[in-house]
């Protein structure tokens, strides 16, 4: 844990729970509240801060919970509002924080204001109706696709999602209202904070123009998103300790970091390093240039290396191509193993020392890969028709014990099988082995956890030498990764506090990380 609980979010380890796949208390094959609850053990044993939750509210389910339709109360499906205000309060005995999932960009087609408004309510103006022979733009959704769809003769709505999602109109002072509203409702109950789903697509270029190179883009990024953050801060700053933290993916830096001015989020997440490729010379560059944008507008950097929506970095980093993109589909390509390992756990000890918060995606710490056997017909993620490509196989329940499937993913006797299915050879990496053998992903991330501690540490670069990244925390504390083709011998040093992979006599081998107390 880290210890300054004043302004947490700057250097906390956050933990991401994806509900459907973190364990399951009923049996139904899904995850749920309950489960969650069971098994919050587990993340006290790891250390974490704070808790991620991804979207838990009643939805159809048509881009998994991403489509909400009531954002006050819990889907049937992982259990009830009450639950959820117990768990919250369960997690913050245990000195635990929860982050909420909010989606302001689109709600569901289920939503009472999308049902009103197709039955020709008021509720209209809510979304993006426009009434066009043709669709009304070209623009190609985030998914890949079109972004219109016709309701009757001549009138479409947009979505920049899928069909299901239908865009809101954040010009309207509702709009604005509601989501004023349900952040208070959260904070009220406890939230610690909010998650921003799409945090830079809420506003749209009223004349919709199409989207023309070296034009302002029509849905991104679009100036007027600030002043309703600068409103979500002021909320957020009447309650005590509350963080806003976005999703924004954006190459600019400079525009990224405008959502991180003081008045506006608390954090956003960097994907900067999560899609560069295992390599030492852009590496280093990803995180000199997320430190100077940060320190430049005073806002702590994030570090995430896997999430709900790319490919598991196990996978990622044993590929001869190690970058990520969504427009470079990379799956089936051969993937090493135990590469892709060897390279996690360094890239867990380098994240983990870096100055700002970490996040961690539920299975990461139990050094899960992507599940690329899933078949297509099992495939449940909308973006696979659109674009080719399936989240599911980062989504997979995860395994908790046993040699078998479920690996106690659900806690009762003769469960439904799980809603994804899960590799044989997870056998080996459930929670139960992984308990107390000082080589497992869990306990290197269990004792990352607990040493790390430093905060106000000033990061100085220690060697020029391009194929090590190197560096010191304060004065008492070096990370040392090794990204060349060959061993090198340690800096001095007084302890090997945690090696990612077994040392070479005294050389550090390559894709190795340690940390060193001087
Ligand atoms: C965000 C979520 C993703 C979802 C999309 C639409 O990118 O992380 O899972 O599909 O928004 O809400």
């Amino acid at each position: 844990m880290s210890g300054s609980t004043m302004q947490w979010w700057r250097d906390a380890v956050i933990y991401q729970v994806y509900p459907r796949s973190f364990a399951d208390g009923n049996g139904d094959g899904v995850g749920d509240v309950a489960g969650i609850r069971a098994r919050l053990g587990h993340l006290r044993d790891l250390g974490v801060d704070a808790i991620w939750m991804s979207p838990w509210y009643p939805s159809p389910m048509a881009d998994a919970g991403y489509d909400v339709s009531d954002f006050r109360d819990i889907d049937p499906a992982f259990g009830t509002l009450a639950e959820a205000e117990a768990l919250i309060a369960e997690a913050h005995e245990i000195g635990i924080r929860i982050i909420i999932d909010v989606v302001p960009n689109h709600v569901s087609s289920e939503h009472p204001w999308f049902r009103a408004a197709l039955a020709g309510g008021p509720e209209r103006d809510y979304f993006w109706f426009r009434k066009s022979q043709n669709m009304p733009t070209n623009w190609v959704g985030e998914f890949g696709g079109t972004t219109w769809t016709k309701v009757d003769d001549d009138t479409w709505y947009l979505h920049l999602f899928t069909p299901e999602q239908p865009d809101l109109n954040w010009e309207h002072p509702d709009v604005r209202a509601e989501f004023e509203s349900i952040l208070r409702f959260w904070f009220d109950r406890g939230a610690d904070g909010i998650r921003i789903d799409s945090a830079a697509l809420l506003f749209k270029d009223t004349a919709l123009p199409e989207v023309t190179d070296g034009e302002p883009h029509p849905f991104h990024d679009l100036d007027a998103v600030h002043d309703v953050y600068r409103s979500w801060r002021r909320i957020a700053d009447e309650y005590a300790d509350r963080a806003l933290i976005g999703e924004v993916w954006m190459p600019d830096v400079e525009r990224f970091t405008n959502y991180l001015r003081p008045d506006e989020l608390h954090a956003a997440f960097n994907f900067d390093l999560l899609g560069c490729a295992w390599d030492p010379y852009k590496m280093r560059s990803s995180i000199e240039r997320t430190l100077e944008s940060h320190a430049h507008i005073g806002a702590p950097p994030t570090w995430v290396l896997s999430n709900h929506d790319v490919t598991r970095h196990v996978t990622r980093y044993g590929r001869a191509d190690t970058t990520f993109s969504f427009d470079n589909n990379l799956d089936g390509t051969p993937v090493d193993l135990e590469l892709g390992t060897r390279r996690a756990r360094a890239a867990a000890l380098l994240t983990l020392s870096l100055p700002g918060a970490a996040y961690i995606y539920q299975g990461e710490e139990l050094g899960l890969w992507e599940n690329e056997t899933i078949p297509e017909d099992q495939f449940q993620d909308p973006m696979y028709a659109r674009r080719g490509h399936s989240r599911d196989g980062c989504r997979v329940p995860l395994p908790w014990s046993g040699d078998e499937p479920p690996y106690g993913f659900s806690a009762v006797e003769n469960p439904a099988d799980p809603w994804l299915p899960q590799p044989a050879e997870w056998k080996d990496r459930t929670v139960q082995t992984q308990t107390g053998d000082p080589n497992s992903m869990l306990e290197l991330y269990r004792s990352a956890i607990r040493l790390r501690d430093f905060t106000g540490q000033e990061l100085t670069w220690l060697e020029e030498e391009a194929e090590l990244l190197a560096f010191t925390r304060g004065t008492g504390f070096a990370c040392v990764l090794n990204l060349s083709e060959t061993p090198v011998p340690l800096p001095e040093h007084r302890t090997l506090l945690l090696a990612s992979s077994p040392l070479d006599g005294a050389l550090l081998p390559r894709d190795t990380a340690v940390w060193l107390r001087l």
